[in-house]
């Protein structure tokens, strides 16, 4: 199984984006996971478009654009035209999630939805083939750094079963917590996109951890 890593730009240093982006793809990253908070649905606040903007200048990588922002169909526009590739809403965010899923691949980009720890995976049942790919939140989104939430692995496998029983195929991405002795474990349950912040650019070598984080999921589901 091809398993991506996508390195967190949130545990990056802010005043260096140019070089975690370069980091990010000296150790062969597949994604770079922009977490943007809005200070509402999250307590904190990060970026907006025109950072997503010069980050895509400065990177062949695709961005994939992690929205917690309340009600996203109001902003998800300017993400659109600032360059995301993958845009990811919550589902605890908004009323209308297939309209926003429409509206990111109508723009072009791949539409995910992502659920926080106490979500149920039924809460994505509706919206199966309107997704490019899933987002298990394995922390409770705000912060990097955080523990690991335990649950997550068994949530990660109901989704995987409901959605291949439903007959939808879209790869889980799972993010928080995420490090080196959890890679196998969440492959195995079927994680096939890893996001990880500080596992990363927290490591003494940012771009051997990807390669080690790779190797050591993909290596717990070869066949
Ligand atoms: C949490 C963010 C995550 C976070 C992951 O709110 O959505 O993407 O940056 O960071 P680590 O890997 O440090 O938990
Ligand atoms: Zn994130």
């Amino acid at each position: 199984m091809k398993i991506r890593i996508a390195p967190s730009l949130l545990a990056a240093d802010f005043a260096r984006l140019a070089d975690a982006l370069a980091v990010a793809e000296k150790g062969g990253a597949d994604l770079i996971h922009v977490d943007v908070m809005d200070g509402r649905f999250v307590p904190n606040l990060t970026i907006g478009p025109p950072v997503v903007r010069a980050l895509r200048a400065a990177t062949r990588l695709p961005l994939d654009v992690h929205l917690m922002i309340q009600e996203p169909e109001r902003t998800l526009p300017e993400y659109l035209d600032a360059g995301a590739d993958w845009i990811s809403v919550h589902v605890e965010a908004t009323h209308h999630l297939q309209r926003c899923l429409s509206q990111i691949r109508a723009g072009g980009a791949r539409a995910g939805a992502a659920i926080n720890p106490a979500t149920p995976v039924t809460a994505l049942s509706a919206a199966w083939q309107d997704l490019d790919y899933a987002v298990v939140m394995s922390v409770n989104p705000g912060w990097g750094g955080q523990p690991f939430l335990e649950p997550s692995l068994d949530k990660i496998r109901r989704l995987r079963d409901e959605a291949l029983g439903a007959g939808a195929r879209f790869p889980i991405e799972v993010d928080g917590g995420v490090d080196m002795g959890r890679a196998a474990a969440l492959a195995q349950c079927g994680a096939e996109i890893l996001v990880a912040g500080t596992a990363i650019y927290g490591a003494g070598d940012p771009a051997e951890a990807i390669g080690r984080l790779r190797e050591a999921a993909e290596a717990s589901v070869r066949v």
